[in-house]
């Protein structure tokens, strides 16, 4: 998995034209914040953190080929020119027919989903993001997963985001005219930013052919997925990542996108499709709540900003500064023994925080423990992906979530080599102390998407 390659392609790609300020903080302060912030992450003020890993969504840095685009972007409401080059850019790279912008991914898949899924239907995919199930849920339609079982069973594997075929064919014969839609989630966020082979993607295509299934991506990170299957697929190695983007979308009915990851900006998505009668149904939904279909919801200097990402995210050494920043983490950590999923993500480093804390149980939430006690060590911000995020059923019950993780998400060309050196550093001494770390108890939960606003406190440490 490692290439031969320069010496002078090991350094950040990019020099810095503007720059932002970092909040320092004292221990002190920050307890404060969690304290006031209910014991929850995603209810911290900024200006309280020092260095942000809660998602790479949209805290990316532009760059100024995106800046001077953007001064040019047209608010005309309907028919602007900035819609017709970010159409343009859609297209070249999906291929696919129908381009319609969206606010963020969310916004694409609750169109999709409102013109695809009814109450009863089942929706397959290798992870549903978190977004995603819920809005197959509010749709009253059931989100299976079918993750591939390599993941769990090969510690190296190198497409741990596949989709497990065996199981997609069984569920299908299983629940004829029950499945709407299969989509492939590139990389597999919730499965720890694990990319999917396009030997796997040409396997579903196959498989949804027969069945006669429409098949999508959920293409929020395709320029990292590509990059891995450049680094890592015996066929494909070396291949530019544009063209196995080109044909990972080729072998889909549509796509929905957050273009707040892989479009490299900080709001915008879209949704791609071929049929001709769903695109007419989801645009009529565009309408209704996002905009008119030639802004959807976004600034004329937006669309700008993702025609140009797109191809930014493509480049081979941004591509390679990105993931390697990420591994350069994973192997000083895995240096110390700290548990994590490895291969690293493509966005992201998943820390094992079930492994790492075997004395806090699953309904105590050891992923918020440790992020909590990440954010009071360091000021560094991460986000849970355990029970806290996943263990309430739409009954209301709660069950353990497979994994209880945090994931440490990189905004794009935002932070430096030493950033990640200080992240490392900090991680090590909350690990040396693990067996301190003590759980959570939650004290407010809201009924859906619960980790966003949930308030908790931590369990008073035993004598
Ligand atoms: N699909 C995946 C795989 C995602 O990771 C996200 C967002 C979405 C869909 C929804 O896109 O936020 O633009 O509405 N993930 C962010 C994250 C929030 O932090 O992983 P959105």
């Amino acid at each position: 998995m490692t290439e031969d390659r320069p010496f002078e392609t090991i350094i950040e790609p990019f020099r810095i034209k503007t720059v932002e300020p970092l909040h320092r903080t004292t221990r002190a302060r920050r307890e404060e914040a969690m304290r006031e912030a209910g014991w929850n992450p995603f209810s911290l003020r900024g200006a309280d953190v020092l260095i942000d890993l809660l998602t790479d969504s949209g805290t990316g840095a532009l760059s100024a080929r995106q800046w001077g685009m953007m001064m040019q972007g047209d608010e005309t409401y309907a028919g602007a020119d900035s819609y017709y080059r970010f159409e343009a850019a859609v297209k070249d790279i999906t291929g696919l027919d129908h381009v319609i912008p969206t606010h963020q991914g969310r916004a694409a898949e609750r169109i999709l989903f409102r013109a695809m899924v009814n109450p009863g239907d089942l929706v397959l995919n290798n992870t549903h993001f978190d977004t995603t199930r819920a809005n197959v849920e509010y749709r009253e339609g059931v989100a299976m997963d079918l993750p591939c079982e390599e993941a769990a069973v090969e510690a190296d594997h190198p497409f741990k985001g596949n989709i497990d075929l065996a199981r997609l064919d069984r569920v299908l014969s299983d629940n004829p005219g029950r499945v709407p839609l299969v989509m492939i989630t590139v990389t597999n966020n919730s499965g720890g930013g694990q990319p999917v082979s396009l030997a796997n993607i040409r396997g579903a295509r196959e498989i949804c052919d027969r069945h006669g299934v429409p098949l999508f991506l959920d293409a929020c990170r395709f320029a990292e997925n590509a990059w891995f299957i450049h680094l890592r697929e015996e066929r494909e190695r070396g291949r530019a990542p544009i063209d196995i983007a080109r044909e990972m979308f080729s072998l889909v009915d549509g796509a929905t996108m957050s273009a707040k990851k892989d479009g490299m900006a900080n709001i915008g998505g879209f949704l791609a499709l071929n049929d001709p009668q769903v695109v007419v149904t989801c645009r009529n939904m565009l309408i209704l709540t996002e905009g008119f279909p030639t802004y959807g919801g976004l600034a004329g200097y937006d669309l700008e900003a993702v025609a140009v990402g797109l191809y930014e995210a493509l480049e081979e050494d941004y591509l390679r500064y990105r993931i390697r920043s990420i591994a350069y983490l994973g192997d000083r950590l895995a240096a110390a023994g700290v548990p994590m999923i490895t291969p690293p993500g493509g966005h992201a480093l998943y820390l094992d925080a079930g492994s790492m804390l075997p004395h806090i149980p699953w309904n105590e939430y050891p992923g918020w423990a440790l992020a909590v006690a990440i954010y009071l060590e360091g000021g560094i911000r991460g986000c849970e992906i355990g029970s806290v995020m996943f263990g309430q059923q739409p009954d209301g019950s709660e069950q353990a979530a497979p994994r209880e993780l945090v994931r440490l998400a990189f905004p794009r060309r935002a932070y430096t080599q030493s950033h990640v050196d200080y992240v490392a550093e900090v991680l090590l001494r909350v690990f040396e102390r693990r067996d301190s770390l003590r759980g959570m108890r939650m004290l407010e939960s809201p009924p859906v998407l619960r980790h966003f606003t949930a308030r908790l406190e931590p369990l008073p440490q035993p004598n």
